[in-house]
Parts: structure tokens; C-alpha cells; sequence
């Protein structure tokens, strides 16, 4: 098992596999897109496999594909039944946009993915282009249909952003009546604004703001118990199937309990999403470190971790704003 230097324990890799996206959320890219990394600079599949049986040596359980969008990396499917294959691993979840994702679904419930998170900031195919710069919603509706046929668990990922899609929030809690979904709502997080205060963005959806709306129209809504290591809020309608929760990412209040690592698609090693990464993964195997040194230095960094966000981001020595697609979220 894996501690680090605060006594939180490590169990959870959040792996980023592309940079990609074939979509243009305004709040994570340019309209015109970023520059995508040449193939060479990112982890192979063989490297992405000999690090996920290190790390699942070390104690890691939990896997999260992410990216970009990780449905767009060439070859993907037969990487994720590798991953499935790794001892110790005993759960392979995945955040998609949900563009390409319908297809795969039966071939993804057959390697035994154990739950999707599915973005989706509206449920008006016209905001959705408007937020997206694309027009996919069937696409993604049709994604959400055939994991809930297929009885895939399904966190859907609602980012709420003040004047694009404040009006989408009670209809994405109504998704949450007749099916068993869990809908989550996500503060946004304005990487180009660092050091900004929720109370200094004009408008901004904090999770206070957003459980007052529901609750105003949902007065019998409670708290559930959440899991341990949970990053929403969780909370129950009466009669609904689904469940509602909150993550307040910018305000960053689970920072206590976080579990998780994270890898880019170039191999940096973060301990903090809003740290500038430790190491270079990509590198060490490229440099033909054993699989020892590789373990070493992990524990080492794990010994200094920050302790939240705030110090992770204070610690900075690169301010360059990111964004989700080149972190993995
Ligand atoms: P599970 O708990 O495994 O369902 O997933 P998750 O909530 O960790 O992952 P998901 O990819 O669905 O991310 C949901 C949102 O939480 C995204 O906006 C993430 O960027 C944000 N998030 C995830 N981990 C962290 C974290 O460690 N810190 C912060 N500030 N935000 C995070
Ligand atoms: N703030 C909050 N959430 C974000 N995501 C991407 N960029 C941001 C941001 N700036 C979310 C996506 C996806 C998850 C992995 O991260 O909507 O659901
Ligand atoms: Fe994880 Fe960093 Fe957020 Fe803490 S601040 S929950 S370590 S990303």
C-alpha cells in the first residue's frame, strides 16, 4: 500500500492517453485546437503497460483512462484488455466525451470496465454545440443509452458555467428520475485564472449556489453517505433512480482524502493536478531505468507531496495556464 508524506493512502491512477479531442469545449480549448504532440513524445501502449504493473505492484488498484479524448488514440481497445489482464487492477474506469464511445460499449462491458463518466454540459443540442463547437449530441445521447442497456455504471459530468448552461441544471437533474445515473455537477475551473477566489468570478456556480437551485426546487432532496475518496458531494431525491452530486473542483474540498496519481500523455508523473509534475516516466524507461528505480523514485516523490491544491499550485515554477485536455483532467 501506498502512503504518502500527509498519510493519505494511494490507490488510484488517473492515466491521460491522448491529447486529442474531437471536440472544443470552450472552457478547455481553443476553437482552432491546440497543438497536438507528435506520437514519439507520447507513452507507447507497451510503456502505459509496464507502468500500470508497476504502479498496480506498488498498490495502485484503480485505473481512470482519460484524456483528451481517449477513444481517439489509435488502437485503444486492445491496450484496455491488456489492462485488464494486469494483477492487482481491479477496476478500469474511463471519462469520455461519449462521441465515439456507443460502439464499444458491449466490447467495453465484456472487458469488464467497471463504470463511465460521461461529460456532458447540456442536454439542448444547440447549447451543447454552443458549448462544444461541435454538433454531436446524438452521438453522446446515444453513448448514454447504450451504457445504461448494457448496465455500465455511469457518472455524467456536467461542468456549470454562468450564462451557457445555468439553465440545462434542472433538466440534467431530472435525467437522474427514471434512470440510474449519477448526475454530477462541476464547478468550473478557470486555468488561465490563478489565484482567482470563487467569490472573485462574476457569477460563478459554486457548489453552494448550485445545491441552493436544486434544492429550491427538490426541497426533499438529502445527503447520502458518500464513498470514501469521493470527489462529489452526493445527494438522493426521494423516488429518483439516479443520484445528484456536486464537485467542488475549484474549491477543491477533498484534497484530504485524495488517493490519486496522475500521468499525462507525455509520461509526467503528478502528484497534484495543479502541480508541475515530479518526473518524467517516458523518460526513465526510455533511459532503460529498471523497474526498481522506476519504484524508488515514485515513493520518493509521494514523500513530498503537497498537501492541496493551493500548495501544489504555490510551489509552481511553471505558470503556463493548462488545461484539461493536456493533463487528463
Ligand atoms: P471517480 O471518483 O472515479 O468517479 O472519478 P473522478 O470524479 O475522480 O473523475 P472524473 O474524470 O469524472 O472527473 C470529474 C471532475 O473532477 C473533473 O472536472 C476533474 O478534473 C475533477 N477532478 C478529479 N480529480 C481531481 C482532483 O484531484 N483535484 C481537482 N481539483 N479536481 C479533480
Ligand atoms: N473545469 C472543470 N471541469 C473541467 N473539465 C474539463 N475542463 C474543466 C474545467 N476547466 C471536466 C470535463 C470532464 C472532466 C474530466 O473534466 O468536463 O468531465
Ligand atoms: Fe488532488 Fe491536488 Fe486536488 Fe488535492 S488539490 S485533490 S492532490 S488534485
Amino acid at each position: 500500500m501506498l502512503i504518502d508524506n500527509h498519510g493519505r493512502p494511494i490507490n488510484y491512477l488517473r492515466l491521460a492517453v491522448t491529447d486529442r479531442c474531437n471536440l472544443r469545449c470552450f472552457y478547455c480549448m481553443p476553437e482552432e485546437g491546440i497543438q497536438y504532440l507528435p506520437k514519439p513524445h507520447l507513452l507507447s501502449y507497451e510503456e502505459m503497460i509496464r507502468l500500470v504493473t508497476i504502479l498496480a505492484e506498488m498498490g495502485i488498484s484503480k485505473v481512470r483512462i482519460t484524456g483528451g479524448e481517449p477513444f481517439l488514440r489509435r488502437d485503444i481497445m486492445p491496450f484496455l484488455w491488456k489492462l485488464s489482464e494486469i494483477e492487482g487492477i481491479n477496476k478500469i474506469n474511463i471519462t469520455t466525451n461519449g462521441v465515439l464511445t456507443a460502439p464499444l460499449v458491449p466490447e467495453l462491458k465484456k472487458l469488464g470496465v467497471n463504470s463511465v463518466n460521461l461529460s456532458l454540459d447540456s442536454l439542448d443540442r444547440q447549447r451543447f454545440y454552443e458549448i462544444t463547437r461541435r454538433d454531436e449530441f446524438p452521438k453522446v445521447w446515444e453513448t448514454l443509452e447504450t451504457l445504461l442497456a448494457h448496465d455500465i455504471p455511469v457518472k455524467i459530468n456536467t461542468v456549470v458555467m454562468s450564462g451557457k448552461n445555468d439553465e440545462d441544471i434542472l433538466s440534467m437533474v431530472e435525467l437522474a428520475r427514471d434512470q440510474n445515473v449519477s448526475v454530477r455537477f462541476i464547478e468550473e475551473m478557470p486555468f488561465n485564472g490563478a489565484g482567482l477566489r470563487p467569490d472573485q468570478i462574476q457569477n460563478f456556480w459554486s457548489y453552494g449556489r448550485i445545491m441552493d437551485l436544486i434544492r429550491s426546487a427538490y426541497p426533499e432532496i438529502y445527503r447520502l453517505q458518500d464513498e470514501p475518496n469521493s470527489t462529489s458531494y452526493n445527494y438522493q431525491i426521494p423516488n429518483f433512480k439516479g443520484s445528484i452530486g456536486v464537485i467542488a473542483a475549484f474549491s477543491r474540498t477533498f484534497c484530504g482524502t485524495c488517493n490519486r496519481l496522475r500521468v499525462t500523455p507525455t509520461g509526467v508523473f503528478k502528484t497534484c493536478l495543479y502541480d508541475d509534475g515530479v518526473f518524467n516516466i517516458r523518460d526513465m524507461m526510455r533511459q532503460k531505468l529498471s523497474d526498481d528505480e522506476i519504484k524508488l523514485l515514485i515513493s520518493e516523490a509521494l514523500q513530498s507531496r503537497a498537501l492541496d491544491g493551493f500548495e501544489a499550485e504555490r510551489n509552481r515554477k511553471n505558470l503556463v495556464s493548462e488545461s484539461m485536455t493536456t493533463i487528463g483532467g
